[in-house]
Parts: C-alpha cells; sequence; structure tokens
C-alpha cells in the first residue's frame, strides 16, 4: 500500500493504528451529518418569537457541520480509508427529533446540548488515540472540539434563559 512512506501514520507497520483511527474518523462523519440532518430540521420547524434566535443560530451551525464532515472524510480518505456510503448511516440522534410542539424550543436546546456533548465525547477519545500516532488528525480533531464545545455553550446560555423565564401565556 504505502510504497514509499517509511515513517509515520501512512507506514505499512501503523496499518493497525491506521484502521483505528479511522473507524473513529467514520463514526465522527456519521455523528457530523446526522448533526447536519437535525439541524436543518430543527431550524425550520420552531415557531414563535422566541425561535428566532435559535432557528438563527442553528442555520449558521449547519455549514459548519457540514465542513466537519467533509474534513473528516478528507481525513479517511488521506488515511486509505474509504468514505462511506449513504446505505451505512444509522440515526442515533434520539433527542433532535421534532417535539409534539413545535413553540417548545426547551426540547430543542436539550437536544442540541446532547448531540454536541456526544461530539464532544467522541473527538476527545479520537484525540486521545492520536497522541503520539497520527498528528495531524488529532490537529484537526482539537479544532473541530473548539468548534464543539463553543456550540454547545452558546445553547447552555439559550437554555439558562429558556429556563429562568417563565413561558409567556400568549
Ligand atoms: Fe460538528
Ligand atoms: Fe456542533
Amino acid at each position: 500500500m504505502a510504497l514509499t512512506s517509511t515513517t509515520g501514520i501512512l507506514s505499512d507497520d501503523k496499518r493497525e493504528e491506521r484502521e483505528q483511527i479511522v473507524e473513529m474518523l467514520t463514526k465522527a462523519y456519521w455523528m457530523e451529518i446526522e448533526t447536519v440532518m437535525s439541524y436543518i430540521a430543527n431550524s425550520i420547524n420552531p415557531d414563535g418569537v422566541r425561535a428566532q434566535e435559535i432557528i438563527e443560530s442553528l442555520q449558521k451551525d449547519i455549514q459548519e457541520e457540514l465542513g466537519h464532515a467533509q474534513s473528516f472524510a478528507n481525513r479517511i480518505k488521506e488515511l486509505y480509508g474509504v468514505v462511506p456510503g449513504s446505505a451505512d448511516f444509522k440515526p442515533e440522534q434520539q433527542s433532535l427529533q421534532p417535539p409534539d410542539e413545535q413553540t417548545d424550543l426547551v426540547h430543542v436546546i436539550r437536544g442540541v446540548i446532547e448531540a454536541e456533548s456526544g461530539a464532544i465525547e467522541h473527538y476527545g477519545h479520537l484525540i486521545e488515540a492520536c497522541e503520539g500516532v497520527d498528528w495531524v488528525t488529532q490537529d484537526m480533531a482539537i479544532e473541530i472540539l473548539h468548534d464543539e464545545e463553543r456550540h454547545r455553550r452558546l445553547f447552555e446560555g439559550f437554555l439558562r434563559e429558556f429556563e429562568s423565564e417563565p413561558r409567556s401565556g400568549v
């Protein structure tokens, strides 16, 4: 396979490490793809005056999450992996399914926090798996982790506000 590279993550003797990282990158890729789907739906479904800030924020995040998916996919290829086809997709974001009432923004906010937390946890594992083995994937994952921490922090702020203000009776 790697005909010229003798050291580093692309070398023949790093096959096992490489395959483990590709597997983790693939999981990360699917998480981002599902997040894109969930954020599209949740940036369109919500009703009400207070929905607007959530909608705008999620609209912006969609592009970022799509960029993350593309970064993970590119890295899969660079590590001699193959980006999977849609037939391999398995949904996992139960908490980001549409609420019964489209004015139920707390449901959406909690779902976003859960999705971001799941990504933060997985990318932490990926960063650890790359230690001393694959600096490039590690560097990329750290940068993406930073984005997810920023997303979670923003939605934690939304949750604080929505839970502290009593619902208007309108
Ligand atoms: Fe992301
Ligand atoms: Fe995110």
